[in-house]
């Protein structure tokens, strides 16, 4: 049987926050959507999940993103218009720091206790990381005069540079490597972690887990697309891949006959192309438009297969994206028992397995039979397991891996940490469509040289997600802004397009 045949003025690929706020918006602007989506759900990096408990009960967790900072005010804003309520982080009481001794310390406020001098090394380096972060432009560090200087030292190497101190360094790099890029902090450039931090307003901001991680959706944070999809009703397709993206004809007048490659596609030219007769394939579907929304993280686009190929500047910009690996540990307790201690859950340990924790108590109503605005009796804690230490957990049979994570949290938070009633590890990596976490980043000099790139449209096709953020990089937020930005500037080029004579 043939392809099920569909028109639109806009194809959409990908159905995470951006797809579907890229879709909302263009509808909203008088313009007719499709969204194709590779999975059989909506989302993308955003997942409310089930796990079953030792009590038979199932509990509700997010396997993905899940945070609201104060300075995301477009998710804010649209959470609000989808009439989602939201609840704070439980923060009250006092946190728990590992040392790199091992030692335990509990303490009050944002500042890690650690001696004197390293209290000192941190402030400079965050200060300096800070007056660096403020020449940044978000929407576009590679103009920055130094850019190329920036994004040619490792962010470890420059650390390194700065201070002879390993705890400090490992405190400050904790912020932006394991804790955000989720990479090594040898394997980025400086310039990649200005954005980082420029993207979130300050680097201080990073540092501040009450500003960084306010707020959650009752509910889950899917339920921002869920919303969106509901709204969209059948313009959402799931379970269809775009495996062909048909683009742009290549024009025989400039063919390289020889060769058979267009020599205008080859030669960029394709870039200034009009919008076109887009063609979208998947298994089943061939989804006819004038323009695409490709809302897939970047290291994917290479699975779809453009004809024309894309410019070779695009083909080799793509092959520099990749995506960070993280864990994220669930454990669901009977109770929340770190309160009982005047403890809140945060804890950190720079250089240590699991080096954050936090309370993930749930509130409001959700899939596992919450009530609308009151807390979970059950304690929630999630842990992370960055980059170098994720592979070596998942090298391990379960049983082991499971031991050594919770043995990794209990060094924080004491022996009732390794009996919880449910435990999951949210693994990203081993999804098709997403392969890894959270987000992508360029390697070392990437930026610098590829990064103005990422938002140029290739002809009628336009980009969109938050890997490719300035506000809200590689956050949710993020990605409604990116989603929201393709589809206004697809609807000024129709406005443009319609006012000139045609023929
Ligand atoms: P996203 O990846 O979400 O969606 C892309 C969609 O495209 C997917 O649905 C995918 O299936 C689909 N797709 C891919 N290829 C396709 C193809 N060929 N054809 C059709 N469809 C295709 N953020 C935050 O703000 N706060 C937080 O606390 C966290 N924490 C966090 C934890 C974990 C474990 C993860 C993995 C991520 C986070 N994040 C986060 C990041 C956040 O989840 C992420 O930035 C957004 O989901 C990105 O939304 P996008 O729509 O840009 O991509």
């Amino acid at each position: 049987a043939g392809r099920e045949r569909r028109t639109s003025d806009v194809v959409v690929i990908g159905a995470g926050p951006a797809g579907l706020m890229a879709a909302r918006t263009a509808k909203a602007q008088g313009l007719s959507v499709t969204v194709l989506e590779a999975r059989r759900r909506v989302g993308g990096r955003t997942w409310n999940g089930l796990v079953e408990g030792t009590d038979g009960k199932d509990h509700f967790i997010e396997i993905g993103g899940q945070w609201i900072s104060p300075d995301q005010t477009r998710l804010i804003s649209l959470v609000e218009e989808l009439g989602l309520p939201t609840f704070s982080r439980f923060r009250d009481g006092r946190n728990v720091y590992v040392d790199p001794r091992g030692e335990r310390h509990v303490y009050d406020g944002l500042d890690f206790p650690v001696a004197e001098k390293t209290d000192r090394e941190m402030d400079r380096l965050i200060a300096k990381i800070d007056e660096l972060t403020a020449e940044i432009d978000a929407a576009a560090p590679w103009e920055h005069p130094r850019a190329a200087e920036l994004d040619k030292i490792s962010f470890r190497h420059w650390l390194e540079q700065q201070s002879d101190d390993p705890e400090a360094i490992d405190n400050v790099s904790i912020y932006i490597a394991s804790g955000m890029l989720t990479k090594p902090s040898h394997t980025f450039s400086l310039l990649q972690a200005l954005l980082m931090s420029a993207s979130a307003g300050s680097f201080r901001n990073l540092v501040d887990e009450d500003f960084i991680l306010d707020k959650r959706v009752e509910g889950g944070m899917q339920s921002v697309s869920l919303a969106m999809a509901a709204e969209l009703g059948d313009d959402v397709v799931l379970g269809q891949p775009v495996r062909t993206l048909r683009w742009a004809e290549p024009d025989p007048s400039t063919a390289d006959e020889k060769n058979g490659v267009a020599a205008d596609v080859r030669n960029g030219v394709a870039h200034d192309g009009a919008a076109g007769d887009v063609v979208a394939l998947t298994d089943d579907y061939e989804v006819h438009a004038r323009y695409a929304v490709l809302a897939v993280p970047p290291n994917l686009y290479s699975r779809i297969s453009f004809e024309p190929p894309m410019p070779r500047e695009q083909q080799i910009a793509h092959q520099h994206i990749s995506m960070g690996l993280v864990i994220k540990v669930h454990a669901v307790y009977e109770t929340p028992f770190w309160r009982e201690e005047g403890l809140s859950g945060t804890c950190f340990g720079g250089g240590r397995l699991v080096q954050e924790i936090y309370d993930n108590t749930n509130r409001g109503e959700n899939p596992a039979g919450g009530a609308p605005g009151e807390e979970d009796p059950h304690g929630t804690l999630v842990g992370f397991v960055s980059d170098v230490y994720a592979e070596q957990m998942w090298a391990l049979p379960e049983e082991e891996r499971k031991a050594a994570i919770l043995g990794a949290m209990a060094e924080y938070l004491g022996p009732r940490t390794l009996e919880p009633i449910a435990f999951f590890l949210s693994d990203m990596a081993a999804e098709e469509w997403t392969r890894g976490a959270y987000a992508t980043s360029y390697d070392l000099g990437g930026l610098s040289r590829w990064g103005h790139l990422q938002n140029r449209p290739t002809g009628p096709i336009h980009y969109a997600c938050s890997d490719i953020a300035a506000e809200g990089y590689q956050h949710v937020d993020g990605a409604i802004r990116m989603g929201e930005a393709a589809a206004l500037a697809i609807a000024e080029r129709e406005a443009t397009d319609a006012g000139q004579p045609t023929g």
